[in-house]
């Protein structure tokens, strides 16, 4: 069977662990901090790093940062994983979904500018900020996402979770953020073997050290200066992480060669979105299309052929009701996309000859 995901495990790293334990903590270990310095040199990026417990974490983390008692609202958009929307509503604030591209999984900017020139005066004061989810490993123009922000005053937060190594104009997407995170889940393309995750940012560090850490400082325990919670990345995470950090472009660069791969199989059989220029994506996921009413027959007869493929996101975030936006906009593309969506497996453990497989039953499927 050709399974969709093949979870990392790796001997010889925890063996050498034991090692570095001898002279290292679990908890605030030295490698937290190695870790932190190399993945920003690896991501060549300006922003500061900071670990955590996992990508849901990271993101409750930077909205603590981004608090504001007047300001509320955050933009998203509707098709993701779930934390995107629910870490912001545990804290109280409210949404306001933008529909994605046509074509895509991304927030589509025109529908963003058009909402935000349309939306009511007393929605407009209460807007804080944007969450871009930049949903299998893609994104959008985020120089013009960042004009967008910077004219209507909004923080601009970066979901990138999926997106680890992705570019934009050559650049890693954090660049553009005002702040950012990620996840080191174990299905991600930088994964550890538990939860983990990161917030990338340009300012408040001290702030986000003391939040991650029960409000306390590392020489007064005993001083409560911010309301926080315990969130760190365990050390052994952070050792599993380092050594796997040396291989994150060569996995980017073997996921693309299969993206690459596969994309000629499926071009013939329908208009496939392509990326802009641009946009190098990390290749983190291999979404296709396809229609309504031959997509549990599709995956039935991969299945059969042994191939595993996966639907994601069946649901809109806002179709839950814990998860209801504070104001109504059309989001047709987005109910349209998630009814098609099919996620072919193109883990970096595969082998070229699986990939030709999997295109050429994606060929040989009638639709
Ligand atoms: C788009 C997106 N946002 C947020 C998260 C949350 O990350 P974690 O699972 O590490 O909490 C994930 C992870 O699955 C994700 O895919």
């Amino acid at each position: 069977m050709i399974k969709f995901f093949k979870q990392d495990l790796n001997k010889s790293i925890f063996i050498k662990a034991l090692d570095n334990f001898k002279n290292d903590l679990w908890v605030n270990g030295k490698i937290i901090n190695k870790f932190e310095n190399n993945l920003k040199k690896t991501l060549k990026i300006q922003q500061k790093v900071s670990t955590c417990n996992s990508g849901s974490d990271a993101l409750l983390l930077t909205l603590l940062l981004d608090k504001n008692s007047k300001k509320d609202i955050y933009i998203t958009t509707p098709i993701s994983y779930l934390a995107s929307s629910s870490i912001p509503r545990f804290l109280g604030l409210n949404l306001i979904y933008i529909d994605v591209e046509k074509d895509g999984y991304i927030m589509c900017l025109k529908e963003l500018e058009k909402f935000l020139n349309k939306c009511p005066i007393q929605i407009q004061k209460r807007l804080k900020g944007i969450i871009n989810v930049e949903l299998f490993g893609a994104t959008c123009n985020l120089i013009k996402l960042k004009k967008i922000a910077y004219k209507n005053n909004l923080t601009l937060i970066g979901d990138c979770a999926q997106s680890l190594g992705t570019k934009f104009k050559n650049k890693s997407t954090i660049s553009y953020y005002d702040y950012s995170f990620t996840s080191f889940y174990p299905t991600k393309v930088l994964s550890c073997y538990g939860d983990g995750g990161a917030v990338f940012l340009k300012k408040n560090l001290n702030k986000l050290n003391l939040l991650k850490n029960n409000g306390h400082s590392f020489k007064d325990k005993s001083t409560c200066k911010e309301l926080g919670i315990n969130s760190r990345l365990d050390s052994i995470q952070a050792y599993i992480l380092n050594n796997k950090l040396k291989n994150l472009n060569k996995n980017i660069a073997l996921k693309t060669k299969f993206h690459k791969i596969l994309r000629k199989f499926i071009e013939n059989k329908y208009n496939f979105s392509k990326f802009k220029k641009e946009i190098k994506s990390n290749s983190y996921v291999f979404p296709v299309r396809v229609p309504a009413k031959s997509r549990s027959k599709f995956i039935k007869f991969m299945r059969s052929k042994k191939v595993e493929c996966k639907i994601f996101y069946n649901k809109l975030i806002p179709d839950n009701k814990l998860l209801k936006p504070i104001f109504k906009t059309d989001l047709k593309n987005a109910r349209k996309l998630t009814k098609t969506l099919v996620c072919l497996p193109s883990h970096n453990e595969l082998k070229i000859k699986d990939i030709h497989k999997i295109g050429n039953l994606f060929k040989e499927f009638n639709f």
